[in-house]
């Protein structure tokens, strides 16, 4: 697989990161266990009904939306590249009661041997994006995963937003051609910036020295490169939206936090697309 060694250093810097993230989160297992959901409203309605449903939940982390996902009844198996993150899913499974499968794999690698046509609906959201190195490649595995009419739905930070640094500069280019953006200093602990935003089993201080040693590669899709990829794997789109503000995530500081934990643009400024969604549907070839 190309790109593979790029991939191995984002396994350990999520390796360090989800160590960090999670170190904030009061009991997680007990919040799960007493109903309560990691998810926003916006995937929730771009899903749709999931019960009985056949999802995989691509790049899922430390599986916290994952089993919010099994909860509202579907048959959920989440797959993550990082150790760090299917360790803490599989045990977070167990002790919050709610079934689901986890797979530490590389999502090229895991949608290559896959079993075709074995999924209603292919998940992924928040942060998902930008780790693909070959939309084509991901895109063509998605489709061949999914039953003919399943869904792709997926919920992302807008990448217009992504061209800001944190202090609302333009700085990164829009069209970045597939070519990586690195960051020596690894993924952030962005659970422990955000306070109660992005824990919603209550937030603790945990962890507060963190370095992240291993440097991380990034890769920056346009939202047409991203459509544009899935109607060239066989998908047609159903619906695709743009939202002025990003859940849970104080993408730049220029941003307010409003009610439900969502993030904007303060009052009287211009407003900015900051996540986009998309429902892609597998077409159906008849005869
Ligand atoms: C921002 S997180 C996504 C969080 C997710 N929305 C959730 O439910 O918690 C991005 C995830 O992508 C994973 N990732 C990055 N590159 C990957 C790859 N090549 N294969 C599989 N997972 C990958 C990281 O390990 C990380 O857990």
């Amino acid at each position: 697989m190309q790109n593979r060694h790029l991939h191995e250093e984002n396994r350990k810097s999520w390796n360090a990161a989800t160590r960090a993230h999670n170190s904030h989160k009061k009991d997680q297992a007990a919040f799960l266990r007493g109903g309560g959901s990691t998810l926003f409203p916006e995937e929730i309605e771009l899903l749709g009904s999931i019960e009985g449903l056949r999802l995989v939940h691509l790049q899922c982390n430390a599986g916290q939306d994952s089993l919010s996902l099994a909860a509202l009844g579907a048959e959920v198996t989440g797959v993550d590249i990082s150790d760090e993150g299917i360790n803490f899913a599989q045990k977070l499974s167990i002790d919050s009661g709610i079934p689901a499968h986890f797979v530490r794999a590389d999502v090229y690698e895991w949608l290559g041997g896959a079993d075709p046509e074995s999924f209603d609906i292919v998940f992924c959201s928040y942060g998902a994006l930008c780790w693909l190195s070959d939309l084509d490649v991901w895109a063509q595995g998605v489709a061949d995963i999914l039953r003919p009419n399943g869904r792709f739905v997926c919920i992302d930070f807008h990448p217009f937003s992504m061209v800001f640094d944190e202090h609302f500069e333009i700085t990164y280019p829009y069209f970045a051609g597939g070519e990586p953006l690195t960051w020596d200093d690894g993924v952030g602990d962005y659970v422990g910036l955000a306070g109660d935003a992005l824990a919603p089993s209550g937030f603790i201080e945990g962890k507060t020295k963190y370095d992240n040693p291993h440097p991380v590669h990034e890769f920056q899709w346009g939202t047409a490169e991203t459509l544009q990829a899935l109607i060239n794997s066989g998908m047609s789109i159903d619906l695709t939206r743009e939202y002025p503000y990003s859940n849970g995530a104080k993408l730049f500081e220029d941003l307010i936090e409003v009610e439900g934990h969502r993030f904007t643009r303060p009052e009287g400024q211009p407003n900015l697309p900051l996540m986009w969604g998309v429902v892609a549907r597998k077409i159906e070839v008849s005869g």
